[in-house]
């Protein structure tokens, strides 16, 4: 995100970082604990951003934006507490994940209290159109985690499957900050045009995850190929599977079978991967959602709001972490 410019909004950003603070004293110092280590890790706060940047296009000029844009940051720290456990992910912002750190229980039990704190101080915000924004898409969230769950080393995963899981678990989130930043400045007839932004930047970004998922270097702050190592099939594997023969198929589902992955057996898929040309399949499939998103910012006229939204969808293709 360092090629954006948003200095203008480098205030309220620093304001959403104090709602954090504000939002996490409980009487239970664990709480505070485990959730500022993974809030103060170095997420990249691009849901936040969305919210703001998308208020301001749309002529917003009241505060609520800051606390709304902090609630979709504990939104999305409470979904990655709880995907990290569900994924045995060791390695979040490469530093050693919340339930390396303080175990599964922490993890989820504190994933917990964000989530429900996040509705408490929506409630007092108290605008119905924000909060079923908000509701629908966590519902939507835990759906798709939990299909994903459910097509775990299911090897006739098709594209359109895939595509359901990533609207569900990552895009709504996307498509629910660009959407409340309308909402809240009362222009309903942008709000639909900000949500579809925000779903096909959503669908692109988790595209750019899944590919970075095999090819990515050390900066990505993840290790590359757990999806493979915990039986996921996401696109570059379901392009693969799809055109693959009956040896490499065979080869593919004795991995993904596998409780554990030898090094060579990550070579293995990639070098398939690779040979079919998946990685460009899926990276060309996140540009297209781009071109997308970019289209429903047509209808605004040009402002240094709408330039960055256009930024940060060039941004998805290009990052690296
Ligand atoms: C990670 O999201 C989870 C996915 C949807 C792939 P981000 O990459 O936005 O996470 P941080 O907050 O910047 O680390
Ligand atoms: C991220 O899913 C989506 C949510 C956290 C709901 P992934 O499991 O694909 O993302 P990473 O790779 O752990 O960030
Ligand atoms: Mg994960
Ligand atoms: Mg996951």
């Amino acid at each position: 995100m360092q090629n954006i410019s948003f200095g203008y909004i480098e205030n309220e950003l620093k304001k959403v970082e104090e709602q954090f603070e504000k939002h996490l004293i409980t009487e239970t110092p664990l709480i505070h604990k485990v959730a500022e280590y993974v809030i103060s890790s170095g997420g990249k706060r691009i849901r936040p951003i969305l919210l703001i940047v998308a208020s301001k296009l749309c002529g917003y000029d009241g505060d609520d934006h800051i606390s709304l844009a902090a609630v979709i940051e504990f939104i999305h720290t409470a979904t990655l507490l709880h995907d990290d456990v569900v994924d045995n992910a060791p390695l979040r912002r490469g530093k050693a994940s919340a339930n390396t750190i303080f175990g599964n229980e922490a993890a989820v039990l504190v994933g917990d209290y964000l989530f429900a704190k996040s509705f408490k101080v929506l409630s007092d915000i108290n605008n119905i159109k924000v909060i079923k924004s908000y509701s629908d898409a966590t519902t939507l969230m835990a759906e798709g985690e939990v299909k994903e769950l459910v097509k775990t080393a299911d090897i006739k995963t098709c594209e359109k499957d895939y595509l359901d899981i990533i609207i569900k678990k990552t895009a709504v989130l996307f498509a629910c900050a660009s959407e409340v930043g309308a909402i809240i400045a009362g222009k309903e007839e942008c709000a639909k045009k900000l949500y579809d932004y925000g779903l096909n930047i959503g669908i692109a970004f988790q595209l750019m995850d899944d590919a970075l998922d095999y090819i990515s270097d050390k900066e990505f702050g993840k290790f590359i190929g757990n999806d493979l190592k915990e039986g996921k099939l996401t696109l570059p594997l379901i392009h693969t599977i799809e055109r693959a023969n009956q040896d490499e198929k065979e080869v593919i589902t004795n991995i993904i079978y596998k409780k554990r992955l030898a090094s060579k057996d990550l070579k293995t898929v990639l070098s398939l991967v690779k040979s079919y040309g998946s990685i460009d399949y899926t990276i060309s499939k996140a540009k297209d959602a781009i071109k997308k998103a970019k289209k429903n910012l047509d209808i605004f006229p040009d402002s240094k709001y709408k330039n960055s939204l256009i930024d940060i969808a060039d941004y998805i293709i290009d990052r690296k972490l």
